[in-house]
């Protein structure tokens, strides 16, 4: 059965999809059958394994209204154990669709149909990681009810935990209503520029905060992990050698080893 694992932090540009693209890659590496899901209207993580929308029918916003059985929206990629279920810029009209069907339906539970949806193909997999979009409306809401954990990536800079509370409250409310055993998988430090001093103290704050809950591995600022998603790779096929595998590739045994905590 896989691990469910969300990456979610409402602040863009923290290294959500950098992450996800590159852990699902490493967890593949690993021996582990592994499903990224794009989450993100923005298509990013899709684009960044190579995938335009002209290579692909289904997305994952006709998964989750229901116009396609999930196994029709998976795609193999060239990447090892790696399979990845797309995002188009359709999935931004998720939040109108889903009043629509309420108002129809008063059943209808808006927040639990990729739950559904993955249930079917849970089995598959060892891990399946969700790349969500910097909010926590509807899309990301329905990544906690699905997930077994959250993966928040913060960024080694000035305000790394601004909005941090907003998000705890999220999943707490997520843990009280829907989804009462979804856990913090980890915090992950990201773009730490070893040159300043800021970097460390970030790191210090992050620790005395998350305690045991962040990552050892600290994902470095390295301008390869800007570059590889332009040739439609993950950074361990781009520059097997870069630091940035190396990182990457430890953060997934991390991840690895705190599977069935
Ligand atoms: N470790 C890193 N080193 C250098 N640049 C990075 C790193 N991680 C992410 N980036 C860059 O920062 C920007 C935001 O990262 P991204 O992963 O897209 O964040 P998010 O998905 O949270 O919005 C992108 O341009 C990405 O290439
Ligand atoms: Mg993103």
């Amino acid at each position: 059965m896989a691990k469910i694992i969300s990456l979610v932090n409402q602040k863009g540009g923290v290294g959500k999809t950098t992450t996800s693209i590159n852990l699902a890659a490493a967890l593949g590496k690993e021996g582990k059958k592994t499903l990224l899901i794009d989450l993100d209207p923005q298509g990013n993580a899709s684009n960044g394994l190579g995938l335009n929308n002209s290579d692909f029918e289904n997305d994952i916003y006709d998964v989750i209204t229901g116009t396609c059985p999930i196994k029709d929206a998976i795609i193999k990629t060239k990447f090892k154990n790696l399979s990845i279920i797309p995002a188009t810029i359709n999935l931004a009209g998720i939040d109108v669709e889903f009043v629509k069907k309420m108002l129809e339906d008063t059943t209808f539970r808006q927040n639990e149909q990729l739950r559904n949806a993955l249930a079917e193909i849970k089995d598959k997999y060892d891990f399946i990681i969700i790349d969500c979009q910097p909010s926590l409306g509807i899309s990301t809401m329905n990544a906690l009810v699905a997930s077994n954990s959250v993966l928040i990536p913060v960024q080694c800079e000035y305000y790394a935990l601004e909005g941090i509370t907003q998000l705890l409250n999220s999943i707490i409310l997520v843990q009280n209503n829907m989804n009462p055993d979804l856990r913090i998988e980890g915090v992950l430090l990201t773009m730490l520029d070893g040159r300043t001093n800021i970097g460390l103290e970030i790191i210090e704050e992050v620790r005395k905060c998350f305690k045991s809950k962040v990552f050892n591995t600290i994902i470095p600022r390295l301008v390869r992990l800007v570059e590889a998603p332009s040739h439609g790779k993950p950074i361990s096929d781009y520059d097997p050698t870069s630091r940035a595998t190396l990182a990457y590739q430890n953060l997934a045994k991390e991840v690895i080893s705190r599977n069935g905590d």
